[in-house]
């Protein structure tokens, strides 16, 4: 593979995905920048961004996706694909965090989360992997959370949705190995990115009034997440370093946090019992994605 790649990130307009975007395209990148309506609700984030690709001759290319549209991951996917030939790396980013304690969330508050922070993935990750599989290598990069590996009292489907893309991102390590396209998860803590201005809360305060102290949860959770965040171009210089790790020698998490809180320890713990697990049935030797690989963050 060529050492300049071709990424496509999701998300772009603020925070990671912005940062990721421009982290990327100064090393050379080639970088699809979607986002959803740039020429309306982004267009100032679409337009700063195409101004600072011209001013520093950067390869950004601005595109429309949402990605709980599968005809707009498609478009975003085609036209990449129809400008730059193939996509190396899809980095599924998009997402957002919903806080509150879980009986106040409602069924269409817990399913638009899904469709976001794990449907998006799955949308995304099906439209690139046809192009992926023809060119016979590419990365699929999934930024998960430390909320993928525990569970934060008043975060609950955050969490689940989070649990559930470290699942999907997993199986698919194992299922592409022998496609020479590899799978990997970034697992972030607390960074200060506009995600907490944009965190939605749980709406149903009638369920929620009955919780006495719990009642205060969200809050203490959310004062704690936010006086604590590192900053957040620590993650863009880990997704650097992970897409510049050479294919079959990336791991298959990466934890890049200010604390630590044992999430490594877990990682280590899971993959040895996962090894077990892929041994049990059988499938070590067809999963060598993990092979020799040791967990730690970047
Ligand atoms: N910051 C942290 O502490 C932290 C920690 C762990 C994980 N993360 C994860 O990092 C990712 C990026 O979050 P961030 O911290 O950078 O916050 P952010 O600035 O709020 O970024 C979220 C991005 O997701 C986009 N998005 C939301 N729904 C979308 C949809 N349906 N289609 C396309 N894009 C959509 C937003 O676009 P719009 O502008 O259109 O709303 C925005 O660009 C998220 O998955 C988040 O869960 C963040």
């Amino acid at each position: 593979m060529n050492s300049k790649q071709v990424v496509l990130i999701t998300g772009s307009s603020t925070g990671f995905g912005r940062l990721f975007t421009e982290t990327l395209a100064r090393k050379g990148h080639t970088v699809f920048a979607t986002m959803r309506d740039p020429g309306g609700r982004n267009a100032k984030n679409a337009a700063e961004i195409r101004t600072l690709a011209e001013k520093d001759s950067l390869r950004i290319h601005v595109l429309e996706m949402d990605v709980t549209d599968d005809a707009s991951v498609e478009r975003a996917v085609d036209a990449a694909i129809a400008k730059a030939g193939h996509i190396d790396v899809a980095i599924n980013n998009a997402g957002y965090y919903l806080s509150g304690l879980e009986e106040a969330v409602t069924t269409e508050q817990a399913q638009r989360l899904m469709d976001t922070n794990f449907m998006g993935s799955v949308r995304v990750n099906r439209a690139v992997l046809t192009h992926m599989r023809r060119q016979g290598s590419g990365v699929l990069m999934h930024i998960s959370s430390g909320a993928g590996r525990v569970v934060v009292p008043s975060a609950g489907f955050y969490c689940a949705s989070k649990f559930a893309l470290e699942a999907l991102a997993e199986a698919y390590s194992y299922e592409l190995a022998a496609q020479g396209i590899e799978s990997v998860i970034v697992e972030p803590g607390q960074y200060e990115t506009p995600v907490f201005g944009n965190t939605v809360m749980a709406a149903d305060q009638a369920r929620t009034d009955t919780y006495g102290a719990a009642k205060e949860f969200p809050a203490r959770v959310n004062g704690a997440l936010s006086s604590t965040a590192g900053h957040a171009q620590e993650v863009a210089d880990a997704v650097r370093r992970i897409i510049e790790t050479p294919a079959g020698e990336k791991q298959l998490r990466y934890f890049v946090g200010p604390q630590d809180f044992g999430l490594n320890e877990i990682n280590a713990l899971a993959k040895r019992v996962q090894t077990s697990v892929l041994e049990a049935f059988g499938l070590a030797a067809d999963t060598k994605f993990l092979e020799g690989k040791a967990v730690s963050s970047v």
